[in-house]
């Protein structure tokens, strides 16, 4: 993973990285993969390291390996359509100071119809706060204290738009129409990933 990172600094013609995530528990063992990050932070080649798609069991032997403080954020799947994150490993990132990215928070694609009921509802509170509805369900996705999100775009005017969600205070009243227009459902056997 040494190797891995250097080539990455190279790509990206840089000295160092902010941020290095492992994208998914694999076969490797955690403990090689965690003594990698250490190295690499230790060096200065990396600031922080995360994982990335780690439910519950995952981020208990993350942390029992690591120590408190170490694992940077835990980035998973979450728009308004896949909220399952929210019954457990938020909660768990919440509680040991895990920063929880959410990607593809616009459901890569599929973001609600217009003429939805959902969009319906979006498209209100877009026009109570002067926004857009991607920039409400960005709101909604980061309204809990440590969660981020991380929407992807190519134009330069839609990450305005998308960044305009950071001024955006969501009421109480426009969670709950947004939690009953989108609601969280049951909790799945696994996590859901892309
Ligand atoms: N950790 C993981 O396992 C994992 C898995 C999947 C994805 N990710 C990451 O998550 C990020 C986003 O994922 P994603 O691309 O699947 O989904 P996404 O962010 O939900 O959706 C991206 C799509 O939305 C469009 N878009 C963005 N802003 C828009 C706007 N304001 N108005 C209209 N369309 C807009 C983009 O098109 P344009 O570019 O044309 O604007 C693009 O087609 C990426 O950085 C990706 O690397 C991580």
């Amino acid at each position: 993973m040494i190797a891995a990172c250097e080539r990455s600094l190279k790509r990206l013609g840089t000295d160092r990285l902010d941020a290095y995530l492992l994208h998914w528990p694999g076969r490797h063992p955690l403990e090689e993969t965690i003594a990698g990050f250490s190295t690499l932070k230790a060096v200065g080649k990396i600031l922080a390291w995360g994982v990335s798609n780690f439910d519950v069991a995952d981020l208990d032997r993350a942390l029992a390996i690591a120590g408190p403080g170490q694992i940077a954020c835990n980035q998973v799947l979450y728009h308004l359509q896949e909220r399952a994150i929210e019954h457990a490993v938020l909660p768990w990132c919440q509680a040991n100071g895990v920063a929880l990215v959410g990607y593809s928070p616009f459901g890569s694609g599929d973001f609600p119809d217009a003429t939805s009921a959902g969009g319906r509802v979006l498209a209100r509170l877009a026009r109570a706060h002067g926004a857009t509805p991607r920039a409400v369900a960005l709101a909604f996705l980061t309204a809990t204290p440590g969660t981020f999100t991380i929407p992807k775009t190519a134009r330069p005017e839609r990450a305005r738009e998308n960044a305009a969600a950071a001024g955006i205070s969501l009421t109480p009243e426009d969670l709950a129409a947004l939690d009953a227009a989108f609601p969280r459902g049951p909790k799945p056997r696994s996590l859901p990933m892309l």
